[in-house]
């Protein structure tokens, strides 16, 4: 049986600390012009020394349980999205728990559920997902969908071509099958990948990267992406998804109220929102203070929009993304 997946809380977090295009033109080669005109990007967050990704995912999931009006001992899943843990183990999810005071007595089915997933910058559409399969199996479940991301510590601030693009943040939200004043219903989602393109952006440091204690790293510990590649399939894949979700539900793109797309580059969402046919004034952007976030893009542009106006609970908002895999997907929120 399926039951509604509503969201219930939203939250999001970034480092105060900001590295702008003078900055970056001080350690590569590199110009405001060019960053601005290629990427639409001005500024990026980026994390102070001795705070990691979990901690922005702990401060956005306090705010998403605030909103909720709930506590962390209410929580039964912690789904954290991530391409950027702090550690290969423990996971970020059981970190963050931590960090929120959750433990093995807490939780209202008396255990937690901690789990990390890596779909890059999908993470949160193939998150939505994942709520949505745990809570027909368990409908009474309270989920915490935290994307977190230190993008900066595999950026290689040497590499002109890369090191542009990339910031640090965190978004979650609360995913619960019945909710007092929910703000969307996560009516579908749909996702997809393609593994013979998992070449075309990586980030290295797993055990396909081997190291001796004392050794130092080389470039493959960082983020190597096919640029021009990766623009192509992105543009094509998140319209091609999001063109078959809303037909599936008997949509089209006049029903959308806000479209938001990843936040990886300004030239990737104009060029998705024209080949949709659809106005500035419905495709939302915000990269231009964050650059890329990876799987934090989404629920902070969500948290953003609300911010700026354009968005309320119940309006009808379309999100796609695509991300390292390849991986893409969209879903829509009622
Ligand atoms: N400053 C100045 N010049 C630069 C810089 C820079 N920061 N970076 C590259 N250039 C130069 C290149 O060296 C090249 O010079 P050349 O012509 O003399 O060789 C020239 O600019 C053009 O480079 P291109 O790579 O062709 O530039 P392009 O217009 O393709 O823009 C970009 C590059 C911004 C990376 C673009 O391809 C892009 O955004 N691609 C998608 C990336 C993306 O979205 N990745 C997301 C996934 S990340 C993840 O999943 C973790």
């Amino acid at each position: 049986m399926n039951h509604p997946c509503y969201i219930c809380g939203l939250g999001s977090s970034v480092p105060s600390r900001v590295l702008t295009n003078a900055d970056l033109e001080k350690m590569v080669e590199t110009s405001d012009e060019w960053i601005t005109a290629r990427t639409g990007i001005k500024e990026r967050h980026i994390l102070d020394e001795n705070a990691n990704g979990s901690d922005l995912g702990a401060e956005a999931a306090r705010a998403a349980l605030a909103e909720a009006g709930l506590a962390p001992e209410d929580v039964t899943h912690i789904f954290a999205a991530t391409c950027t843990p702090d550690h290969l183990s423990p996971s970020t999810s059981c970190i963050i728990a931590g960090k929120l005071g959750i433990s093995a007595s807490s939780g209202q089915m008396g255990r937690v559920m901690c789990m990390d997933f890596n779909a890059a910058c999908t993470g949160f559409v193939y998150g939505l997902e994942l709520a949505r399969a745990t809570l027909c199996l368990h409908p009474e479940a309270v989920i915490l969908l935290v994307s977190a991301e230190a993008l900066s510590r595999r950026t290689n601030f040497g590499d002109r071509s890369t090191c542009v693009l990339f910031g640090d943040a965190a978004g979650a939200v609360v995913l619960r099958s019945s909710c007092e004043k929910p703000l969307w219903n996560v009516a579908d989602v749909s996702c997809a990948s393609d593994g013979a393109l998992r070449d075309l952006i990586q980030i290295g440091g797993g055990t396909a990267s081997p190291i001796e204690v004392g050794s130092t790293v080389g470039p493959e510990w960082f983020v190597t992406m096919q640029g021009m590649a990766v623009f192509k399939h992105a543009v094509r894949n998140m319209a091609e998804e999001s063109q078959k979700l809303l037909e599936r539900n008997g949509m089209g793109f006049e029903d959308v109220d806000l479209f938001i797309p990843h936040q990886a580059n300004l030239r990737i969402i104009k060029a998705v929102g024209e080949r949709l046919g659809l106005g500035e004034d419905k495709v939302f952007a915000n990269v231009q203070n964050y650059g890329n976030t990876s799987a934090a893009t989404l629920p902070v542009a969500l948290a953003d929009a609300r911010k700026a106006g354009r968005l309320a609970p119940g309006m009808k908002v379309l999100l796609t993304s695509f991300g390292s895999g390849m991986t893409w997907g969209s879903a829509l929120l009622v």
